[in-house]
């Protein structure tokens, strides 16, 4: 496929990541200019390399025509949070808006994948205008605690690393590793919860 046809066909998915982003990080900024906590800390966004999409094509077996439909994760956006509360408040921040529509959840959080992997997983429908008039498209939004993500940035690191096929005993260990992380999670909101509980009694 010619470069230009692959640019036409990623540019309203670029919009929509560009966009969506400025939504979020507005978010942020809206909480902090009214004294408030921010569920979402961080957020990222990206549109899927050309070659990523080849590759993905050739393993799920998907004809070029149809990357638009079968492909979500053209564009995807990860939210980062501090705390695994924050991302219950960020999924029901996602469903109240009239902008994005859900298509698909995915709770890997409760339901933790076998690699280890966990995070909240939405798949959302997003219209962006374009010369051609308005686009639907599907976005992925990725939402997880800063510790989820420092596990799932490493073992994606060991993926690339090892050609999607890491040895036993490191899968072993990042089985292991995301344990620590359940526990790191549990306890930071467990510590969060006690310094909120000192400050309603230093109030009062
Ligand atoms: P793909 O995995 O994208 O082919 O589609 P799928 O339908 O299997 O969706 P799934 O919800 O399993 O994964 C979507 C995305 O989540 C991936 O593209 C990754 O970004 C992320 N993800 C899923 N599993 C893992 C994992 O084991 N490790 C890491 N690091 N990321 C993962
Ligand atoms: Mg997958």
């Amino acid at each position: 496929m010619e470069i230009q046809l692959w640019r036409e066909i990623l540019n309203p998915y670029e919009l929509a990541v560009k966009e969506v982003m400025t939504k979020f990080n507005h978010l942020i900024k809206e909480h902090r200019d009214r004294g408030l906590y921010s569920p979402i800390e961080q957020v990222e966004g990206r549109v899927k390399s050309i070659s990523s999409i080849l590759d993905k094509c050739q393993k799920k077996k998907i004809d070029l025509e149809d990357i638009e439909d079968k492909i979500s994760d053209l564009a995807g956006i990860r939210i980062i949070c501090q705390f695994v509360e924050d991302i219950d408040k960020v999924v029901e921040i996602i469903r109240a808006r009239k902008d994005m529509e859900i298509k698909q959840e995915r709770d890997y959080i409760r339901e933790m994948k076998s690699s280890g992997y966990r995070s909240y997983h939405m798949i959302i429908y997003y219209t962006v205008d374009t010369l051609d008039g308005p686009k639907k498209l599907q976005m992925e939004v990725q939402i997880r605690t800063m510790a989820m993500n420092f596990w799932a940035t490493v073992e994606h690191s060991l993926q690339y690393k090892y050609k999607r096929e890491i040895p036993d005993h490191i899968k072993e260990r990042l089985l292991n590793a995301a344990d620590a992380i359940i526990v790191l999670d549990n306890e930071m909101s467990t510590v969060r919860s006690e310094i909120m509980d000192a400050q309603i009694s230093f109030r009062i």
